[in-house]
């Protein structure tokens, strides 16, 4: 049997997204013994029992001072926190990375906490459903997804190779990016379309005070497009609050868009509807 690349992972977060990475690697036979860390005892023993862990703990430095590499599933606001917390218990050598949605403002932070000797890797894996926890958990959610991984110009090259390794190894392409960009290009693509799911579902919800019953007849159109506004509030809590910037930009760029729509419904701009349908239709079905 192949030694493994990695003796001891500790993840903290053992839900969906941390739960899945330590059954990916499990399955790739690359790690040698899990450790979970959680705040939710019950969930805690369910990853125990599912095997996504080998080992469970509920005091957050247990398990720390043998930790080769600590990867961070916890919501993205809560991470410096943690890792303030934790730091003094880390060994050197040892590698902590992430998988919070957002990526500047947390990159900066965390790298500014890390002492010598201990690295840092900003993650993001592309990959996720709307449930959470350790239930949620499978081992090839990330099978064919792309993982982005933020170095900077202080970052481990070693440490960046390892956690290339292993998320290649969990089946997604690997891709290095500027954190800045990051948060800019997922702000119009992820970000946006959830607030525009969360603002739909209450602006129809607040129709049902004139129409009862108003969501028993909502079909396909409104479920299809509202599924990702029964995601975790409290990531999109975070998420909203940490992509600031990003995300203001694109929901005033988003509200111009909406604004000249709603006017030209209201002058019966037949022609520019159709066009702007049109185009619509054209750069939806170029997507891959
Ligand atoms: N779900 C997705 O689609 C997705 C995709 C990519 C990245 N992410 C990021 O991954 C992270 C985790 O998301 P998830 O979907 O796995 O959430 P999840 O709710 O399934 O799991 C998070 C786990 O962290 C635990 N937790 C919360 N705060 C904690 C703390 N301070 N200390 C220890 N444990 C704590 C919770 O009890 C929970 O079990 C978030 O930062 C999110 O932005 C999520």
């Amino acid at each position: 049997m192949k030694k493994p690349l990695i003796n001891t992972v500790v993840i903290i977060g053992v839900g969906l997204i941390g739960g899945s990475f330590a059954l990916a690697l499990k399955k790739a036979a690359l790690v040698e013994r899990v450790i979970g860390i959680d705040l939710d005892s019950k969930n805690l023993e369910l990853a125990l029992k599912l095997g996504i862990i080998d080992e469970a703990s509920n005091s957050l430095v247990a398990g720390l001072n043998q930790a080769n590499l600590v990867f961070i599933a916890v919501p993205a606001c809560s991470i410096p926190d943690l890792i303030k917390r934790i730091i003094s218990h880390i060994p050197l050598g040892c590698i902590i990375t992430d998988a919070g949605s957002v990526k500047s403002e947390l990159v900066n932070v965390c790298e500014s906490l890390m002492p010598p000797g201990i690295h840092f890797v900003g993650g993001h894996p592309i990959a996720g459903t709307e449930h959470s926890g350790a239930a949620a958990a499978f081992a090839t959610l990330y099978h064919n997804r792309r993982c982005i991984l933020t170095p900077t110009a202080t970052t481990d090259q070693d440490a960046l190779n390892i956690v290339t390794a292993l998320w290649q190894a969990a089946g997604s392409s690997v891709e290095y990016m500027d954190s800045l960009a990051h948060d800019r290009i997922f702000a119009a693509v992820s970000h946006l379309p959830h607030m525009v799911a969360f603002a739909l579902v209450h602006a129809v919800d607040r129709s049902a005070e004139e129409e009862e019953n108003i969501m028993a007849f909502s079909a396909g159109g409104f479920r299809d497009f509202t599924r990702i506004a029964s995601s975790d509030p409290l990531m999109w809590r975070d998420i909203a609050l940490m992509n600031r910037e990003a995300l203001l930009d694109m929901l005033d760029r988003y509200s111009m868009e909406f604004n000249n729509l709603r006017d030209r419904i209201a002058s019966s701009d037949s022609d520019w509807l159709e066009d702007f349908f049109k185009t619509s239709k054209r750069l939806r079905d170029g997507i891959s």
